[in-house]
């Protein structure tokens, strides 16, 4: 209902300012004008042809696919380049006897995992073998900004690009996706997302369940739309404020099921979606631990029922299918109750592990918690009315600059509308960062961790203390792709 209720306003100010959906130069304070003049627009919109079917729920998996696992990609042979990862355009049978065209990582669909090490130098040669431009973005990682693969970075169809740099963050789990201006939804949408995970020493001492695809699962979730002839048809299924869908995909797989032993699981889950949110939990109300966020270990296990995660974040959960009763039917479910992966508990028993009870030393210092606040953001908008600070996107202007290595506070905002606005979930290129406080009060413990994404609810104000490593121009935006496809984005340059 909510989500109705903001495109029926939307669609008076466009109606309003008179089908000048494309000018990006109106101001916010006409956006607001507008909106507020013709209010009482709005119960004919609600009542009349602007039932948009986009508060689409997402269909319960049947569990008759066992998850892909993305394969781990190997090293190359050749001297000094390490990893090659071609975007491509391929057929994939995502509906049985039904080739979908689909894009994909040195595949048809999605892409391999990519495992470094803490302290290694990393050489990837990227190949753009689609027949449009494509960038590499590695979302998380703090690498420099000329190998951030950024909208400044585009390849064009058969171009090539050797990158280089040095892991010197934690362990963590990240990923990796295009970023063309105005384009990266269709692309990421067709496809092209993959995995990365980090390893250092830490991660190897904690005895943490590791066997992958055995007790370590990735979960890239996806929702999608497929049209009668079951192909992606972003164009049709495009939403301004975010295209959904009704079809759940787990790494590509649909109705997928995940088969267990009886023991500790972890489950390294990302919100690969263009705009849903998601609210993970397990059907019998049982608890689980998360042990990650976006950039790293929380300090301890935190015992949840729940995790919401918006697109672009990630947690790292631990279930513990030793002790859960298995005469249920155990499955993850959203909050709405649909079923996105059921379990199936094999006889085996599995490897008993320990969740250790201290996994890192992350902290807010007393002078990360005193610094002033030296940049505000204001999230407003919706549909292709999207801005920061009152701005959309130009890849000419450099919104902000910091200095590297220096410590400062963003104070960010989401400004709600008339309509009361929606979640934004705001990140930030290279780097992770901390959160300082939400509203003023502390983060919930299992934010109390690295991030490099933020749900920001309508009205909230959040404090994160952020500094770069590294030198270059990056990017800020809203997770919603179609948001940032439609210009809710800015750049800093770090020198
Ligand atoms: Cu997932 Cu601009 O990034
Ligand atoms: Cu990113
Ligand atoms: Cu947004």
């Amino acid at each position: 209902m909510e989500i109705k209720i903001k495109i029926a306003a939307a669609a008076i100010s466009l109606l309003v300012i008179g089908g000048c959906s494309n000018n990006n130069s109106l101001s916010v304070e006409e956006m607001d004008h507008a909106s507020m003049d013709h209010s009482n627009m709005m119960s004919d919109m609600m009542e009349g042809h602007m039932n948009h079917d986009q508060v689409v729920s997402l269909n319960s998996s049947t569990g008759e696919n066992e998850l892909k696992i993305p394969s781990i990609l190997e090293r190359d042979d050749e001297e000094g380049v390490v990893y090659t990862v071609r975007a491509q355009k391929g057929k994939t049978e995502i509906f049985d006897g039904t080739e979908s065209v689909t894009y994909g990582y040195n595949g048809s669909f999605l892409g391999p995992l990519l495992r470094f090490e803490k302290g290694e130098t990393v050489k990837i040669r990227t190949i753009n073998e689609l027949d449009e431009k494509t960038t590499f973005h590695w979302h998380g990682l703090e690498v420099a900004g000329d190998v951030d693969g950024g909208p400044h970075d585009a390849l064009q169809p058969g171009e090539e690009k050797v990158i280089e740099f040095e892991v010197t963050q934690e362990a963590s789990t990240l990923w990796f996706h295009p970023h063309p201006e105005g384009k990266t939804a269709e692309q990421v949408y067709n496809g092209l997302a993959g995995l990365v995970y980090i390893n250092d020493d830490n991660s190897k001492s904690l005895g943490l369940p590791d066997d992958y695809g055995k007790n370590d699962i990735p979960l890239i979730f996806q929702d999608r739309t497929f049209d009668e002839e079951k192909q992606l048809n972003y164009r049709a299924a495009m939403n301004d404020d975010g295209t959904i869908g009704d079809t759940l995909l787990i790494n590509g797989t649909l109705n997928p099921k995940l088969t267990v032993s009886k023991e500790k699981v972890r489950l390294r889950l990302l919100n690969g979606s263009n705009a849903r949110n998601f609210t993970f939990k397990l059907n019998t109300g049982d608890s689980f631990v998360q042990i990650a966020t976006d950039g790293g270990f929380l300090n301890e296990p935190v015992t949840l029922k729940e995790v919401t995660l918006t697109p672009s974040e990630r947690a790292e959960i631990i279930v513990d299918f030793s002790q859960l009763n298995t005469d249920n039917d155990l499955a993850l479910i959203n909050e709405d109750g649909s079923v996105l992966l059921p379990f199936e508990i094999s006889d085996q028993s599995g490897v008993s592990s320990r969740t250790p009870g201290n996994m890192n030393d992350f902290s807010l210092t007393k002078e990360e918690l005193e610094l002033p606040v030296t940049k505000e953001i204001e999230l407003f908008g919706m549909m292709n009315m999207v801005t920061i600070n009152g701005k959309k996107f130009n890849p000419d202007r450099i919104d902000f600059t910091q200095q590297q290595g220096v410590t400062e506070v963003w104070e960010i905002y989401n400004k709600p509308d008339m309509m009361g606005g929606m979640i934004h979930p705001f990140h930030i290129h290279g780097t992770q960062f901390k959160i300082l406080s939400r509203d003023g009060e502390e983060p919930p413990e299992n934010e109390r961790g690295w991030k490099d994404s933020i749900s920001i609810k309508p009205d909230e104000r959040v404090k994160i203390a952020i500094q770069f490593k590294h030198k270059g121009v990056y990017m800020f935006h809203c997770h919603i792709l179609e948001h940032e496809d439609n210009g809710m984005m800015g750049q800093i340059k770090v020198e």
